[in-house]
């Protein structure tokens, strides 16, 4: 077994349910089972450049009662990449490269080693300080549950629940109003969210980024349901959903610049309302998905994950992950885990299903 006696966790990139529950399962299993030292690293690796002020100690009483709360008692923020770190000097904005402090900080802090909880970004970035030394282990999250290597994300699960929960509401309304509701959900680059809330919460049109849709076709069902007697349509709307060409050329003087969430949704409500003639209502989601209480199955695979990550400590795994592959907890090596995303499958039994049950997605 790996000689350690002191480790460091944090969390990076934006938040989500069960980070706690990672923190927690962690520092449990550090202290109770191998008597080591946990030092939380705030506000993603910021805690690493500024040790002084943004480090904290981990203890049973820090981790009692934050199963069921949603965030990171440890702060996060998707800004602080210690390689190209944005900082002001004399009133200008510069990068600096703050890598090699990180990593001396570290180890005058006497950390034998980091766990890095976070998506894409904050993996690559967990790898590149452990290349440059530090020993680092990964817990992969994320509300979209687009990370390649493992099946599923904590968070993926209580989001799912949030947005389905919405859509059931928004079912009710679209039913005493007559109306078209486009409810957009986040996604920034897959459309699992979109996909899985949106065959959950019975919706009839379902729009993702690795479908390409039209408008056209949205409208031509919309239509269809319409003559048919069914005078409601529920649209849902992965944020990160590609917009047709047609879309971006009939609405030129609408188009938006901003990425930010509503652009998406409200552009196609917009359309869709236009060319069915039909009341058309849009509920951007927001960040009400990435918050809350997380749901029994994220807690218990948010503990996993933490035990995970400190057994994998033990057995020397740095530089490696843990996963969920065919409902096991295993390790992969980070490197497997960046920079390929796991997008839903166009051709794939959920989409099959999704088809075959009526669901239109616009293609
Ligand atoms: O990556 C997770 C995610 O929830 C995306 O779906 C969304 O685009 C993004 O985070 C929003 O991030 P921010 O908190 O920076 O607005």
């Amino acid at each position: 077994m790996e000689n350690v006696r002191t480790i460091g966790i944090c969390t990076g990139g934006g938040d989500c349910p069960g980070l706690n529950a990672v923190i927690r399962a962690a520092v449990k299993t550090a202290l109770l089972k191998y008597r080591w030292r946990v030092i939380g690293v705030r506000d993603g690796f910021d805690g690493l450049i500024w040790p002084a002020t943004k480090t904290m100690p981990l203890d049973m009483q820090s981790v009692s009662g934050i199963l069921p709360r949603g965030g990171t008692i440890l702060g996060t923020t998707n800004r602080g990449d210690p390689f190209k770190y944005k900082i002001e000097e004399n009133g200008v904005e510069v990068t600096r490269d703050f890598s090699e402090e990180v990593v001396r900080n570290a180890q005058a802090m006497g950390m034998d080693a980091l766990i890095v909880v976070g998506g894409d970004g904050t993996q690559k970035i967990g790898l590149g300080l452990h290349n440059k030394g530090l020993k680092v282990v990964g817990v992969p999250k994320t509300i979209d549950n687009d990370l390649s290597a493992t099946e599923i994300t904590f968070g993926f699960d209580t989001a799912l629940h949030t947005c389905t929960d919405a859509i059931d509401k928004i079912h009710t309304t679209a039913v005493s109003h007559h109306r078209v509701m486009v409810i957009e959900v986040m996604g920034r680059d897959a459309g699992w969210i979109a996909l899985e809330s949106g065959m959950a919460g019975g919706a009839h049109v379902i729009l993702i980024p690795e479908i390409p849709f039209s408008i056209d076709s949205v409208c031509n069902f919309v239509r269809e349901r319409t003559a048919a007697g069914r005078k409601f349509t529920i649209i849902v709307v992965a944020e990160g959903v590609k917009l047709p060409s047609d879309l971006a050329a009939k609405f030129e003087g609408e188009k938006r610049q901003s990425p930010r969430a509503g652009a998406v949704g409200n552009l196609i409500g917009d359309a869709v309302g236009r060319c069915t003639k039909r009341e058309t209502r849009v509920t951007v989601l927001g960040h009400v998905q990435r918050g809350g209480s997380p749901s029994p199955f994220d807690r218990i695979l948010s503990t996993r994950f933490g035990v995970a990550a400190v057994e994998l400590i033990a057995r020397g795994g740095y530089g490696r992950m843990v996963a969920l592959r065919d409902t096991k907890v295993v390790d992969v090596p980070i490197s497997d885990a960046i920079g390929r995303m796991k997008a839903v499958d166009p051709n794939g039994e959920l989409v099959q299903t999704a088809c075959a049950i009526g669901i239109c997605f616009g293609d």
